[in-house]
């Protein structure tokens, strides 16, 4: 059941009105930071409160003590919605916008094999979108066929900073054409995080048993992974997980790789891939 509020604002500008649609959720709280508690008398009144401030992507309202909260996105992002956290948290809450980033492509330890052939980097495998995960190529035609999606990549290092880099358009061809990459539009919250994607713009895919790139030996093959390799990457996600003791200070650009600004001797601590 989607319950819906919409609250109109007046802005400054006297003729026009500013619509914002609350979705009720039971949202995870993790992607999202507090901004403000307030009284309200109920809400409707919270979430109008809240549709004032155009950086409040999520409110809580709790009856008994009339206390509303209001959250924004962590890391700057102006939206930081997930599907797979959607209705996990404890409390009901209230959502700015219904939709939510697909996770397509998750680190977060050694558990699941990513050095894998061709056949099985086209379906989905591992643990699902919470732990280590990858949806497979053909989803990822299918999600971006009709028209390109936004691409974010969410990047955790050892002192557990994170940051992330993001795509205005992203999409994968089909099968016939090795799921060529179609990629442009870079951004960034943090002035250290670089294109690292880009480079594979126009590249097939590559597995251990597929050498799409264009470098003389086959880049899956000689760095333990699969990716959109050119001559070989500037990214490599789908490479090795290391431990911490083995993470820093490795052989040259094996491990979860995001070169710039990572460089090549550092393999994340976390790696995730969204798609909106
Ligand atoms: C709501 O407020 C009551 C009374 O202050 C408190 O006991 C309860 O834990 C609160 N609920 C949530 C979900 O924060
Ligand atoms: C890919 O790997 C799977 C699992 O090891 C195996 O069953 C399958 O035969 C392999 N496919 C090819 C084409 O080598
Ligand atoms: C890549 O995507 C853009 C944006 O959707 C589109 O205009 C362009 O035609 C695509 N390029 C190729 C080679 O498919
Ligand atoms: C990495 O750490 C995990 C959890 O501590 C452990 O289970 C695993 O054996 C370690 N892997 C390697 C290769 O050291």
């Amino acid at each position: 059941v989607i319950m819906l509020l919409a609250a109109l604002v007046v802005t400054d500008c006297a003729a026009a009105y500013t619509e914002r649609r609350w979705f009720f959720s039971r949202e995870s709280l993790s992607d999202y930071e507090a901004v403000r508690s307030v009284s309200t008398e109920s809400e409707i009144e919270c979430s109008a409160a809240a549709s004032s401030d155009s950086a409040v992507q999520l409110v809580t309202f709790n009856a008994s003590s009339g206390l509303c909260a209001h959250f924004r996105c962590r890391l700057g992002l102006s939206h930081c919605r997930k599907c797979r956290n959607a209705n996990k948290g404890a409390q009901r809450v209230w959502t700015a916008g219904s939709d939510c980033w697909t996770t397509v492509q998750h680190r977060v330890s050694g558990s699941v094999d990513f050095y894998r052939n061709w056949t099985q980097y086209q379906s989905e495998f591992g643990e699902g979108p919470d732990g280590n995960y990858w949806i497979g190529l053909n989803s990822l035609h299918e999600l971006t066929r009709s028209k390109s999606r936004k691409v974010r990549f969410l990047i955790t290092d050892w002192d557990n900073l994170e940051t992330w880099a993001e795509y205005s358009s992203f999409s994968v061809g089909p099968e016939s054409g090795k799921y060529r990459l179609n990629v442009s539009g870079f951004s960034t919250g943090s002035a250290k995080v670089g294109d690292s994607f880009s480079d594979g713009n126009g590249m097939q895919f590559s597995t251990k048993d597929a050498d799409n790139d264009i470098s003389g030996y086959s880049c899956a093959q000689e760095y333990s992974g699969a990716w959109w390799f050119a001559a070989c990457f500037l990214a490599h996600p789908n490479g090795q997980y290391k431990n911490f003791s083995e993470a820093i200070g490795g052989p040259y650009a094996q491990g979860i790789m995001w070169i710039h600004f990572y460089d090549v001797h550092y393999s994340l601590k976390e790696f995730e891939m969204m798609v909106l």
